[in-house]
Formats: C-alpha cells, sequence, structure tokens
C-alpha cells in the first residue's frame, strides 16, 4: 500500500465477465481501480459500469494500470502464452512490492512463471474466484513453484480486506479444488439427464433444494457429522453409508452428438442470448445476495468461516 493512500490500489488487467466484478468488488471497498484492456470501447464500458465513481478509471496501458498497485489481477483470455507474455510486461512495470495474481481457473503460477525474472516470479500466483467475485467469497489462492510465501501472505491479507474468504491450496492440480468438485457432480448430472432420469430443469430443482441449500449453510463433511447423529460420521458410515457406499458413478457419454443433444436440452429450459443472460444474472446475483444477508444476519460476522 503506498504511504500516502489509506486504502489500496488494485490494478484490473482485462475488462470482461471477472474483471469488472473484481472492479466492483474493489470499488465497493473504497479501493482504488485502474482498469486496463486493448478493446477500444474500454473508456465507454468503464464509464458505464462505474458512472459515478471518481476513484475508478480507464487506464491509458497496462504500465499505466499497474505501475501504482497494491494488488494486480489478471483476467486476460485463458491462453497461456497470452498470461506468460502479460505477466512479463507486468512484472516490468509493477511496484517491487506489488502481489501480481491471475484470475486463472485452470492455468497454474508455475506455468506461468517459468520464463519469468526471479523476483518477478516469486510475487506471482492464482487468486482464482467463483464467479461472481463481487458476491462469491471464496479465492483459491495457489503459490507456484517459485511464488515467496510473503506474496501469498500478502494475497491472503488483500483478499481478506476484500471481505473474501481465500483458501491457500499447496497443490498445483488441473481444476484446482472447487471446480474438481464441480466436474464430479456434473458427470453425474449429465450421465442422469442423458439417460432420462431426470430432465436439466428437475436436475436443477433437487440440486437446488437439497445438496445447493444444504452447502449454502455447512459444509459437506460437517453435513456427515450432522447426517449421523450424536454418533456422527462413524455412525452414518456404518449406517446409511454403508448402503449407499456402493453407488456405482454414471459415465456420461462425451460423443459430439451427445453433448449436442444435451445442450440443446439445457438451452431450452433457459433459454439463450443477452436478454436471457441478463435476467438470469439479475436472479442469481439478487438470489445470492439474499442468502447472503441471511446468514450475515443469523450468524454475524463468521458466515463464511
Ligand atoms: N467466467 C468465469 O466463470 C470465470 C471464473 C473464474 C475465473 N475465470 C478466469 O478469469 C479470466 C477471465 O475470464 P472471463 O470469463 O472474464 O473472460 P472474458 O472473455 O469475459 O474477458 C476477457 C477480457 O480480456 C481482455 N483481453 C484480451 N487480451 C488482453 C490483454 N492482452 N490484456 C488485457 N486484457 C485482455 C478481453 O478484451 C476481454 O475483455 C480467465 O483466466 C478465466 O479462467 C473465469
Amino acid at each position: 500500500m503506498n504511504a500516502e493512500n489509506t486504502t489500496p490500489t488494485i490494478a484490473i488487467v482485462g475488462a470482461g465477465v471477472i474483471g469488472l466484478s473484481w472492479a466492483r468488488l474493489a470499488d465497493a471497498h473504497g479501493w482504488t481501480v485502474a482498469i486496463t484492456d486493448p478493446r477500444p470501447d474500454l473508456a465507454e464500458i468503464v464509464a458505464a459500469a462505474f458512472p459515478d465513481s471518481a476513484t475508478v478509471r480507464a487506464a491509458a496501458d497496462l504500465a499505466d494500470a499497474v505501475s501504482d498497485a497494491d494488488l494486480v489481477q489478471e483476467n486476460g483470455p485463458e491462453r497461456l502464452p497470452m498470461k506468460q507474455q502479460l505477466f512479463a510486461d507486468i512484472g516490468a512495470a509493477a511496484r517491487g512490492d506489488a502481489v501480481l495474481a491471475t484470475s486463472s481457473s485452470s492455468i497454474t503460477a508455475s506455468e506461468i512463471a517459468v520464463d519469468l525474472d526471479a523476483d518477478v516470479a516469486a510475487r506471482v500466483l492464482v487468486g482464482h474466484p467463483f464467479n461472481p467475485p463481487e458476491l462469491m467469497p471464496l479465492v483459491e489462492v495457489l503459490p507456484g513453484t517459485r511464488t515467496a510465501s510473503t506474496t501469498t501472505d500478502g494475497a491472503v491479507a488483500l483478499y481478506r480486506a476484500l471481505d473474501r474468504e481465500p483458501v491457500v491450496i499447496g497443490t498445483e492440480l488441473p481444476g484446482f479444488v472447487a471446480n474438481r468438485l464441480q466436474a464430479a457432480i456434473s458427470r453425474e448430472a449429465r450421465y442422469l439427464v442423458q439417460t432420462g432420469v431426470v430432465s436439466p430443469a428437475d436436475l436443477d430443482t433437487i440440486l437446488r433444494n437439497s445438496l445447493g441449500l444444504r452447502w449454502a449453510t455447512i459444509g459437506l463433511f460437517e453435513g456427515n457429522v450432522l447426517g449421523g447423529g450424536p454418533g456422527g460420521i462413524r455412525h452414518l458410515l456404518a449406517g446409511v453409508g454403508a448402503q449407499t457406499g456402493g453407488i456405482e458413478p454414471g459415465v456420461p457419454a462425451t460423443d459430439p452428438d451427445a453433448m449436442e443433444r444435451l445442450v440443446d436440452a439445457v438451452e431450452a429450459t433457459y433459454g439463450t442470448g443477452e436478454e436471457v443472460y441478463a435476467e438470469l444474472a439479475a436472479r442469481r446475483d439478487r438470489r445470492t445476495r439474499a442468502v447472503l444477508a441471511a446468514l450475515a444476519d443469523t450468524d454475524g460476522e463468521s458466515t463464511t468461516r
């Protein structure tokens, strides 16, 4: 943080879905925000997204955006050569004590930093949010093999200052943790729809009214403890668990025709296009805020812990 500033400065690199959401989160926390993106309509996008903010600006270029940042949050396209080049450029222009984070869902800090100078590589890590980061508290923090522990500590502190819930993951495995869990459930969901057991709409109804609601309040293992009654997880595994433990996971068809039919069925359920996206996103955000507010109301500060 700059000595003269009382709140941090964030550079948002890439003003797409994730970058603009990080920008809204930082703006809501009173941070100074500089946004960079090569798209020619960047100034219009920033003006439209932040009509009343004196502390959010469209930067002239990448160097201008990152030069004063405490946290650089990169949200460019998910392509390794592009991120490698971006971080070389970011490293050349950013302050020596800035945390250099990528929102990447799949590319690791070790891959990005492979050709970077040691002092830059030491400050690169993954800070992977769940969409949209302005509402979803989780940030998976994955340091690479060359990341300094002070960088990881600094990133955790900065994300906490944004009221996020950072979790440091020590192993750089594909999909990290949250998306691996999502992939496991998605596999079974696709199998159940493809084999005609449920429609896409019914599958979503089942999820929202059971696991979704459960997992908004307590975690999976905490749920196991409660599922076993006073005997806890041991009782659960010996009782109901002994019966359900033998469920064979389904294998969804992944050939192009089967995937096309699945996509058609989901599109027929929810629709497609700009208007549908805006409506569904607004509904998602309203409902997510309602759940978060209800949890904060009932639990106070420790809701997401
Ligand atoms: N969409 C999600 O659900 C989600 C969730 C978590 C993480 N992520 C990660 O966030 C990152 C961004 O994803 P997104 O969904 O916001 O993509 P997006 O396509 O909405 O936005 C990408 C933006 O990057 C810009 N860009 C292109 N080249 C650039 C450059 N050289 N410098 C700066 N910006 C550049 C594009 O103009 C575009 O505005 C990806 O790494 C992705 O893996 C996405």
